[in-house]
């Protein structure tokens, strides 16, 4: 049983609540957020300890574990300080909003003994980690191409959009490590970026973007991304290789389809955002942590994941506002 600390109650500090709680071999002890009642209420939800200060967590003999959930700028400060205090780290990603935060921590980083790991939670959808072994498993031959698709069903806020660091560090970087799960190291990186949202145009953020990858082993990857989509949460993969391809599609709460005088195989809408489309990866992911911790085996995903998918990134940016295409390494 490994008792876990979760500092910062936003968005993804609810997902990871809702997790943990949930899991048979975890145990939410304490929840940390320094604004209004953040920690106390979601730690009440769950029978759990809350405080302001990220310090009691670091300095409490009780947690084993830490959930970084705070904004990226303090994913480095909370990771470096947590594992110094000897504790275990599943970090959100980001791991920064600039490479040379990473850079400058560098030796830090490298000395770190606690087990590390970054919330890449897709490598952990059943679906996506299926077509991975079946790829693996030569069903499709080679694998040429790889086509990911993350579109949101709305927009974050402006205010949320404003230091988030960009779509490519924000919202693409899932899709960055996802292509680097399936094809390795990426060399190229050639960036479109859209602006179709006026208000997050004004933050000089894009709110849409197709990327192309290509990686080491010559296979391309193909992401698109949009910050809206009137159909829903529309999360999909496609690897297609020499002898065949694999198809991941959309995933709907029941397979119930409706046929009638207005429609023919209508569907109910595709589970709506991350929550509920990716709970069991993040219940996998967070399996996947514990086993790690307990075991002493390496972490599924690493600091080295995060530095690369983030420098892909930066890469992604530069592409999309200079028109050229980055190679990388
Ligand atoms: N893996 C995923 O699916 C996923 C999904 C959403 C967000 N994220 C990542 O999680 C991080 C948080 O995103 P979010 O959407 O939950 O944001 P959010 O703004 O909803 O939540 C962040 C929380 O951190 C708190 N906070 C601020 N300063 C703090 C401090 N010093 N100590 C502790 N808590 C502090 C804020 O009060 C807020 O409650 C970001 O890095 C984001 O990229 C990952």
């Amino acid at each position: 049983m490994l008792n876990i600390a979760i500092i910062g109650a936003g968005r993804i500090g609810h997902v990871h609540a809702r997790t943990v709680a949930a899991h048979p071999q975890a145990r939410l002890a304490l929840v940390c957020d320094p604004f209004g009642d953040a920690a106390e209420s979601l730690a009440a939800e769950y029978g759990a300890r809350s405080c302001k200060e990220a310090e009691e967590v670091f300095n409490d003999p009780e947690i084993d574990a830490v959930i970084v959930g705070s904004p990226t700028p303090l994913h480095i400060p909370h990771l470096l300080a947590a594992a110094k205090a000897g504790k275990a780290v599943l970090c959100e990603k980001p791991i920064a909003l600039d490479i040379t935060d990473v850079e400058a921590a560098k030796d830090e980083l490298d000395a770190i003994t606690t087990p590390v790991m970054f919330g890449f939670n897709r490598r952990f959808d059943p679906s996506f980690a299926a077509v991975r072994e079946a790829v693996a498993a030569g069903r499709i031959g080679e694998l040429e191409q790889l086509t990911i698709i993350s579109r949101d069903p709305a927009a974050p806020p402006v205010d949320y959009v404003k230091v988030s660091g960009g779509i490519f560090r924000d919202m693409t970087i899932h899709d960055f490590d996802t292509a680097r799960f399936f094809l390795g190291d990426i060399v190229e990186v050639h960036a479109v970026g859209q602006n179709l949202d006026e208000a997050i145009k004004e933050t000089g953020d894009f709110d849409a973007a197709v990327v192309t990858l290509r990686a080491a082993s010559g296979a391309v990857a193909t992401i698109v991304n949009n910050r809206h989509c009137a159909s829903g949460y529309d999360q999909r993969l496609e690897a297609s290789g020499r002898d065949g391809a694999l198809f991941a599609e959309n995933v709907r709460a029941t397979t119930v389809r409706l046929s009638n005088a207005e429609v023919t195989d209508a569907q109910e809408p595709y589970l709506d955002f991350f929550l509920e489309r990716y709970a069991d990866a993040y219940r996998i992911e967070l399996s996947a942590f514990i086993e790690a911790v307990e075991k002493g085996t390496p972490t599924p995903t690493t600091i080295a994941d995060a530095v690369a998918a983030l420098r892909i990134a930066e890469a992604a940016t530069e592409s999309a506002r200079t028109g050229t295409v980055i190679r990388l390494g």
